[in-house]
């Protein structure tokens, strides 16, 4: 029941800290004199979002964590994870694009799939770059992967998607593995995105996937993310809650496999629901 009643309030939870963190932004940058920042819609978006996530991303951290390493490890199945012994699917490797990275909520989970891929009998070592580009949480990343001493195995790009073939040394059909965890909801033009992001992986390469999503279960749970999202978009950076992310990734490209589905831990009455698996691009 209580785990019920927070599905559906949940969204309400972020958008009270977020406008907390719109004065604590404002109050910042008065502080500091940065009022060239203050001034511009654009720059003031990001600080206030870096801000926030700095706050929150822990929190939607911890809730992920277990999803998200099972997940990379290749033992998420039609939304279930299996126990640690038993991979149902491959593990990251190789060349890994990590898309919105934030402040490297992941990299320490990508530092430990690196030392096993190095170390594992048949495992191709992986290089991960990740693309982030909000300045703040840019920068963050960087200190992250420096302290993790990822040097040479993780290269921060502080760029957006639609900026990889400018800022990256990354061609298409090269990259063996995309992560996208909770970013998908945050892109501008997701499916023009998305569709380029199927263009960079290789023929054969997977897409790991941990999003939320718009709700289609039922009448009262839809039009109540719509209500929320009316506030949300403008309260959240640039997230979505009402993504048909699923539906997206389906016609973007072809795949051989698509396994992704609602968690299996979800309360039908989520107002955040979260997609979990990976799609596999047909060769
Ligand atoms: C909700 S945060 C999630 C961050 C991180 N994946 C995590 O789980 O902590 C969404 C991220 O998407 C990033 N983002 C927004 N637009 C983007 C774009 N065009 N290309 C890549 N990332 C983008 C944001 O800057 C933000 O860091």
């Amino acid at each position: 029941m209580l785990k019920d009643i927070w599905a559906v309030v949940k969204p309400w939870f972020f958008i009270c800290i977020s406008t907390t963190f719109f004065f604590i932004t404002v109050a910042k940058l008065i502080s500091e004199g940065d009022l060239d920042t203050l001034r511009s819609k654009k720059k003031f978006g990001e600080a206030w979002f870096g801000n926030l996530w700095r706050f929150v991303g822990p929190k939607a951290q911890a809730e992920a964590e277990g999803w998200v390493i099972s997940l990379l490890e290749g033992r998420v199945e039609n939304g279930r994870a299996a126990v640690k012994t038993d991979a149902v699917s491959h593990a990251l490797e190789g060349v890994v694009l990590e898309v919105g990275a934030g402040s490297g909520m992941w990299t320490k989970v990508l530092a430990d799939i690196a030392l096993a891929s190095e170390t594992g009998e048949g495992r191709t070592p992986i290089k991960v770059y990740g693309v982030e580009p909000n300045p703040m949480s840019a920068a963050a990343l960087k200190r992250r992967v420096e302290q993790l001493g990822l040097d040479g195995r993780y290269e921060v790009i502080p760029a957006g998607i639609e900026d990889l073939e400018k800022e990256s040394p990354l061609k298409p059909g090269s990259v063996d593995c995309i992560m996208t965890v909770q970013c998908l909801c945050s892109i501008p033009e997701p499916e023009k995105n998305m569709r380029l992001l199927y263009e960079y992986l290789k023929k054969g390469g997977r897409w790991y996937v941990y999003e939320h999503v718009r709700a289609d279960e039922g009448v009262f749970i839809p039009a109540f993310q719509k209500f929320t999202n009316f506030f949300w978009k403008r309260l959240m950076g640039t997230c979505q809650l009402c993504r048909p992310t699923t539906d997206t990734l389906h016609k973007i490209g072809e795949w051989e496999s698509i396994d992704l589905a609602v968690r299996s831990t979800e309360s039908r009455y989520a107002a955040m629901p979260h997609v979990v698996g990976t799609l596999k691009k047909a060769v």
